[in-house]
């Protein structure tokens, strides 16, 4: 390290009477340092620019560059200490350039602001983070998928009301929730292109007074284009909102995944055993398993969907352009990103070790008449009988199997008849679970065929 440079120079402003609790109540440091490979590509970049404007020379340029990737090099090892006093990473980055380079540090921020700086750095941040996050939930939709593919002849009850309503596969229950997980994927497709503009050349509002290259820029930082106009550059942070928008619909997904597998593990359902590694005992029941890792999940699923409203909440009603109230949005799309990160890794771990229970749905179907649909429309397809007729009869029939403590196939031809004297043996085809599946037509059914589509379908997808 150079001697101690005089960074009077550096200084943002010309009060020089800041109180110290002003300095600590300012400065952003301690969270926009998570910026500083951003921050530094973004720098190196704009001197690029500059260096074809020969506002900066070629051996200026190079150390620059070299100073700029020592630093980084030095941060990731732990050896920069950053201080509230340089404020944020941009002033900060700049500061330990002087102090390694010397004066040519100086001409580093000729014809930008931190204004575009920042929201260029953020935009970088937001597109690369949307992609991890596009990664993870791939690699939960893969779990669900294995499992999904294993389960394809587990039958359990579906439900409406959270009453058995009619059986279906596992498999197809499963795979609604990767149709919910892809349309998540498209989501942050969305917020990647939303945040694929470049504001640098906004400078603090009005543009610069330099003629950068767009294109160099562009291309050095991979945009695909850039802002249409500086002081929606400056200002705009739709990007964070659309990105916080996909993490609150992934989180309502995830939410509802974990709710419903946390029903399933109850003792009143059984069809889900949490495994070991992600549930955990009761302090004073000793027989208990408690699914803590999917709680987790519904919970910080509510928190991670109520930061969108935090962020509409500090850009709403803000005149253009620039106010150090978008400072406070990079603590809430890092909090977004870090506990979405979290679930989403928490969620694939957790149904990839688990376990789903292959064998009470078919039983719980059968209590609970899980067929009378079927039965209906036996009624309908094979009698000829109008559907509301049908229905009355077997709505009959279920109340008498009630009343008698019987499942369906229990009652004898001859009962059946007493409700309906057209009914034959035929009826008991319609009464057995696994040929209810089988006998779905439409495309989007529970029908094993078309699950087994769909399944390739996915493992195309995901592969
Ligand atoms: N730390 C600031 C932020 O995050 C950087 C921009 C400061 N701009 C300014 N005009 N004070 O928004």
């Amino acid at each position: 390290m150079t001697k101690k440079k005089n960074n009077k120079l550096l200084s943002t402003s010309i009060n020089k009477k800041v109180s110290s609790l002003m300095d600590e109540f300012n400065s952003s440091i301690d969270i926009d340092q998570r910026l500083i490979e951003e921050d530094i590509l973004v720098t190196q970049a704009h001197v690029s620019a500059l260096e074809k404007l020969k506002i900066i020379s070629k051996l200026e340029t190079k150390k620059i560059y070299q100073g700029l990737n020592e630093i980084l090099n030095d941060y990731q090892k732990g050896k920069i200490k950053f201080s509230k006093k340089n404020e944020d990473i941009h002033m900060n980055v700049e500061y330990f350039l002087h102090q390694r380079i010397g004066d040519v540090a100086l001409k580093i921020h000729t014809g930008r602001s931190r204004n575009d700086q920042v929201a260029t750095d953020t935009r970088l941040w937001t597109k690369k983070s949307a992609k991890e996050i596009q990664k993870l939930i791939k690699m939960v939709m893969r779990s669900i998928l294995n499992q999904a593919n294993k389960h394809q002849e587990t039958i359990i009850p579906g439900f409406t009301h959270l009453q058995i309503a009619q059986p279906i596969s596992l498999s197809h229950h499963l795979l609604a929730y990767l149709e919910m997980f892809k349309r998540d994927l498209d989501y942050f497709e969305f917020s990647i292109q939303g945040a694929d503009e470049n504001v640098l050349g906004s400078a603090a509002l009005a543009g610069s007074n330099y003629q950068l290259d767009q294109n160099l820029l562009n291309k050095k930082l991979g945009f695909s284009k850039s802002k249409q106009n500086s002081m929606d550059g400056v200002s705009d942070r739709d990007f964070c909102m659309y990105f916080l928008h996909s993490c609150s619909m992934t989180s309502i997904h995830l939410g509802k995944l974990s709710s419903e597998l946390i029903l399933w593990s109850s003792n009143l359902a059984g069809f889900f055993n949490v495994h070991s590694e992600y549930s955990t005992g009761s302090s004073i029941m000793p027989q208990k398993r408690n699914p803590d890792s999917l709680e987790l999940i519904r919970s910080k699923a509510n928190i991670i969907r109520s930061k969108s409203q935090e962020l509409s909440n500090i850009i709403s009603n803000l005149p253009l352009t620039y106010f150090k109230d978008f400072q406070e949005d990079k603590k809430i799309i890092f909090d977004c990103f870090d506990e979405l990160s979290l679930c989403l890794n928490v969620m694939s771990d957790v149904i990839r070790k688990s376990h789903f229970n292959k064998k009470i749905g078919v039983e719980l179907c059968e209590t609970n008449f899980a067929t009378a649909t079927d039965l209906a429309d036996y009624l309908v397809i094979e009698k000829n009988i109008p559907f509301r007729k049908s229905y009355k009869t077997i709505a009959d029939i279920v109340q008498f199997a009630l009343n008698n403590k019987m499942k369906l196939s229990e009652i004898s031809l001859k009962e059946f008849q007493s409700f309906e004297k057209l009914i034959d043996s035929n009826i008991y085809q319609y009464i057995d679970i696994k040929k209810s599946l089988a006998r779905k037509k439409t495309n989007m059914s529970t029908n094993p065929k078309e699950v087994s589509k769909k399944i390739r379908k996915f493992q195309k997808f995901l592969k």
